[in-house]
């Protein structure tokens, strides 16, 4: 069994797409979510598909709180959909090679603090990017610095909008990003 937390900050689509890909794939469990923001939409997605949601402040994840509670429901991996807090050491430590992140860009480009959601495709449309797409990670200490598992591309069109990208990107994302997740695990344990 594959027991999996996943880790948001804000609206939560990515995690819903997640638990509504495995639901009914036998050895995948969603135990929780965990939040760094009380009132994220993440909570009501999790309500509504009847999964525990918590919240925890930043020092949470540095004091060793958020660990336990992972420890508690036995959790072996952790999916970052959306989640803007940077993961400290004590939480890599305990899950070497077994944290993963979603990013809204083609790293390293667009990259870093302060770097996401839809401050990531507003520097996109400054920039005039042709193309842009989204990266799935590794994480280590550093902002979207881990080792790339996965990406892939779409175009961005001189009159896009911000928020036109961001649609463009959120498919890409519902499309591969628990598709990446099953063929990883399935490949690691
Ligand atoms: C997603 O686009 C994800 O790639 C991005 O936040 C959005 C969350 O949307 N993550 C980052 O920017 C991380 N640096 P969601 O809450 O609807 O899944």
């Amino acid at each position: 069994m594959k027991k999996i937390a996943l880790l948001a900050s804000g609206s939560g689509s990515n995690a819903e797409n997640i638990v509504r890909y495995f639901s009914g794939k036998a050895g995948w469990e969603f135990p929780l979510i965990i939040s760094n923001t009380a009132d994220a939409y993440v909570h009501q997605r999790a309500k509504d598909l009847q999964i525990p949601s918590f919240t925890f402040p930043k020092n949470g994840f540095e004091n060793g709180d958020v660990l336990r509670l992972l420890q508690e429901y036995a959790i072996d991996w952790i999916v970052l959909a959306g989640f803007l807090l940077k993961v400290p050491a004590r939480l890599l430590q305990a899950y070497p090679g077994k944290i993963i992140n979603i990013h809204p860009a083609l790293l390293p480009k667009y990259g870093g603090k302060g770097m996401y959601g839809r401050y990531v495709h507003e520097a996109v449309v400054a920039h005039r990017e042709t193309e842009t797409g989204i990266t799935i990670h590794y994480v280590n200490e550093n902002y979207d610095e881990g080792q790339i598992i996965f990406q892939a591309r779409c175009e961005v069109l001189p009159a896009d909008t911000p928020d036109e990208v961001a649609a463009k990107v959120h498919d890409l994302e519902y499309r591969y990003f628990p598709k990446v997740i099953e063929k990883l695990l399935n490949r690691t344990e």
